[in-house]
């Protein structure tokens, strides 16, 4: 773990190692929490966090859609993001990490009563799935858990809870050799990977599920502004998984995996195998961006 000097708690900085929660805290037993992964980019006017803004609502909403009633108002945690980059010393890309989660006091699976914490946490994080990945892509498999269904889970929030279907999918994913899963729906269709979106590129069309079976994401939303500021023609549509052994190029999005080219799914090479021309295109505007390069999008960065 890259340690930091400061975390940002229920409402002051603490030092990163005193950090800590009791035992009995509600949310490590039943594992309702939401939480954000947030980044913040060394640009050349310095530290800028991406999307500050849609990231906090994202919080807030997941926090309305699991009924936990946040403790701390919605520009006290934005300007909490901000305390915690200026009270550290960071000199590299910063990957941000803010949870509202139920603490010590109450236990039962009824919830409302525990109380509620925040804790703003950033370090140095570099590139997700490796700086290799960026460049020559990753090796990917569909993995045997299927993605939280609508049914029983709530997609639209990023909620602690449901990472335990990503954990177990990333974990069988390594275990066999991958470096990622890819979670099919209910219905058989690509929904998402354990972190990321999808998109697939077949004859010069971008094409992205829709979101019914995936995180709203954020990053996936600006590489379709991007597609679409290039002209480049986009569908939301459902894809299959051999859809995409026979696409020209395949990539995913997050905020952790940023723009990360697919080199093959279950042992099919995926168009030629590394990073794909439009995949390229995409990623590298991404980065102009987040690194502030690209003066249309600088509103989507806060400055530290
Ligand atoms: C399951 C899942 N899907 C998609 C994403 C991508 O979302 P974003 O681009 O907002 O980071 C993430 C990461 O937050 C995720 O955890």
């Amino acid at each position: 773990m890259n340690e930091a000097k400061y975390i940002w708690m229920d409402g002051k900085l603490i030092d990163w190692k005193d950090a800590k929660v009791h035992i009995l805290t509600h949310t490590v037993h039943y594992g309702n929490a939401v939480f954000e992964g947030t980044r913040a980019y060394q640009t050349e006017d310095g530290l800028a966090i991406f999307r500050l803004e849609d990231h906090c609502k994202r919080l807030y909403n997941s926090a309305k859609i699991v009924a936990i009633k946040p403790n701390i108002a919605y520009d006290t945690l934005k300007e909490a993001h901000l305390e915690v980059l200026r009270s550290n010393d960071f000199t590299g890309n910063v990957y941000m990490r803010p949870i509202i989660f139920l603490g010590y006091g109450q236990m039962g699976v009824h919830h409302v009563k525990a109380p509620v914490q925040t804790a703003v946490a950033a370090w140095e994080w570099g590139a997700y799935l490796g700086e290799e990945g960026l460049e020559k892509g990753i090796k990917v498999c569909t993995s045997s858990i299927t993605r939280n269904p609508n049914r029983s889970t709530f997609g639209k929030a990023k909620a602690a809870a449901n990472y335990l279907n990503s954990q177990m999918a990333k974990y069988e994913a390594i275990e066999s050799g991958f470096e990622e899963a890819l979670m099919l729906d209910e219905n058989g269709f690509a929904a998402e990977g354990t972190g990321e979106c999808l998109f697939i590129v077949r004859d010069g069309v971008l094409v992205s599920p829709p979101n019914d079976n995936s995180l709203e994401s954020i990053t996936q939303a600006t590489v379709l502004e991007l597609a679409r500021d290039a002209g480049i023609p986009i569908e939301r549509r459902n894809i299959t998984r051999d859809e995409i052994y026979i696409c020209d190029e395949a990539f995913f999005t997050g905020t952790a995996a940023e723009v990360t080219p697919i080199n093959s799914l279950d042992h099919r090479v995926v168009g030629n195998g590394a990073r794909g021309p439009m995949t390229q295109q995409l990623q590298s505007a991404y980065f102009d961006v987040v690194f502030g390069r690209n003066p249309k999008y600088k509103h989507y960065l806060t400055y530290v």
